[in-house]
């Protein structure tokens, strides 16, 4: 046990010493080649999956050659000397505790009050938190949270099927209150003896979505990579949509190139280790959440109006979501107001790449059949808000603030037997892998900016003068903060 402790907080601690520097933001440059494959080229079991990712990283974003070596040789023992099913102690309600050596690294994860003893926890973070995203109305006036499809799905032993679907009314108070949970067609309440067993599958289940399927399906790879690899081959470096695009997908290909090799590679990879399911299950799950991927979840408004949540206070977290969103598109309509006076060409191969590359395409968010005649640059401003938003925002939401609640094994294990306990094994894989995705390198609103012209910068500072003013007002609701999208803690874009 003390080996495997030192071993994963000495990986941890290398990958991290790399990262965790503020750099100033990198100009793009014509050198900044990029080939884009099908992912399915790279991960076999994934077949034909319409994911590109980009075959090469650019060489401005290239890690040194020793950390390369020793991504590789980690990875090559990872996989040779599988680890993370070596150790299946049960993990229990003490756990293991969060290593004070990761403090320099980052911060303790804090506890939701909604994670407290006594609390509803499925209505907390059906309301607030990152995890409300997923919240939808009935219909009825009440909300349910949907994770049923991940019932059928079978996990390695000795774990047991999660999933599940919640129901919650709405209290006077604009609370929510669960009121029941579905699991496999029976429905229990909250005086049923397999309850907390049944509150924990769910919680598993969101923990697994919300890792694999939100944050490295949709954000990294249709989101920030998908955007990248389309700016990089459509638009050249001194384009003024490139210059936009540069500060929020800075090291994505870095982040999605060698690295997914560590999540996904074979069944003895991060993601199926932590999760508990064979890489086999879980490539279903990646070609499932593909095949029926809708645009619009980049879009803050679009998905707050399709969730029943758009400008509702009792929903914090995705009303400050929505928040961030008006300003990011204000900021994008003045530059492309200023720096783009029409569809050009290379903005029109732009469009029709990302329509082409993201699954099930744009066209239908951008409401045309036609891209050679009815694009606007209307539609320009709204595919580049939500390639940046994505980048950045919706990775914070889905890495740091996860974290917080992800963290807490006792409450929300990436994995159950059982008993509803999880094993040390999983619980060391997941914590590690997410402290690593957690860390902070270039902040939304450092002022490093490179930018080319003076106009730029002004737009770019009133930007950030913008989400300051906004972080600002939230100083007077300190106890609210905490499930708000803070500007000051979302990094600018996609780097772990
Ligand atoms: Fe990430």
């Amino acid at each position: 046990m003390a080996f495997r402790d030192l071993f994963w907080r000495q990986i941890t601690a290398a990958v991290v010493r790399q990262t965790n520097v503020i750099q100033p933001h990198r100009a793009p440059s014509e050198d900044d080649y990029v080939r884009p494959m099908p992912m399915g080229r790279r991960y076999p079991g994934l077949g034909d999956i319409p994911v590109y990712m980009s075959e090469n990283t650019p060489k401005s974003e290239e890690a040194d050659e020793f950390t390369l070596i020793a991504l590789h040789e980690v990875l090559h023992w990872k996989e040779t000397y599988p680890l993370a099913t070596a150790f299946n102690e049960p993990y229990t309600e003490e756990g293991v505790p969060y290593p004070h050596e990761y403090e320099k690294l980052a911060p303790t994860p804090k506890r939701p009050e909604d994670f407290l003893p006594g609390a509803d926890r499925l209505a907390g973070i059906a309301r607030r938190g990152p995890f409300s995203m997923y919240t939808k109305p009935d219909g009825q006036g009440g909300y349910f949270l949907d994770f049923s499809s991940l019932e059928a799905l079978e996990p390695r032993a000795p774990f047991i099927r999660v999933g599940g679907i919640a129901r919650f009314k709405r209290k006077e108070d604009r609370t929510l209150e669960t009121v029941s949970i579905e699991f496999q067609g029976k429905t229990l309440t909250r005086e049923s003896a397999e309850w907390s067993l049944a509150e924990k599958r769910i919680l598993a289940a969101i923990n697994s979505y919300s890792t694999f399927v939100d944050h490295l399906t949709h954000v990294h790879l249709l989101g920030a990579g998908t955007w990248t690899v389309c700016t990089h081959l459509a638009l050249p470096a001194h384009h003024p949509l490139r210059i936009l695009m540069q500060p929020f997908i800075i090291e994505t290909m870095r982040v999605n190139n060698d690295n997914i090799d560590g999540l996904i590679k074979s069944d003895h990879s991060n993601v199926p280790n932590y999760t508990g399911y064979s890489l086999a299950a879980l490539n279903e799950v990646m070609r499932a959440a593909v095949a029926k991927f809708d645009v619009r979840w980049f879009d803050a408004e679009l998905r707050a109006a399709g969730a029943g949540q758009l400008d509702d206070p009792a929903f914090p977290t995705m009303e400050s979501a929505v928040t961030l969103w008006r300003i990011y598109r204000k900021f994008v309509d003045g530059w492309v107001k200023q720096h783009l006076p029409t569809v050009d060409l290379e903005t029109r191969i732009w469009c029709q790449e990302l329509h082409a590359r993201v699954p099930n395409g744009v066209s239908q968010l951008l409401g045309i059949k036609d891209f050679e005649t009815e694009l606007t640059l209307e539609h320009v401003a709204h595919l580049a808000t939500m390639g940046i938003f994505t980048a950045s925002v919706w990775h914070h939401v889905v890495a740091n603030m996860g974290r917080e609640y992800e963290m807490q094994f006792d409450v929300m294990p990436p994995a159950l037997d059982k008993d509803g306990h999880t094993t040390l094994g999983i619980v060391y894989e997941k914590r590690n892998s997410i402290t690593i995705a957690g860390l902070l390198r270039y902040k939304l609103i450092d002022d490093t900016v490179y930018l080319p012209q003076d106009s730029m910068k002004q737009l770019w500072q009133s930007f950030q003068s913008e989400l300051k003013a906004y972080e600002a007002g939230l100083d007077q609701d300190p106890a609210g903060k905490f499930y708000r999208v803070v500007p000051s803690q979302v990094p600018s874009s996609v780097h772990a």
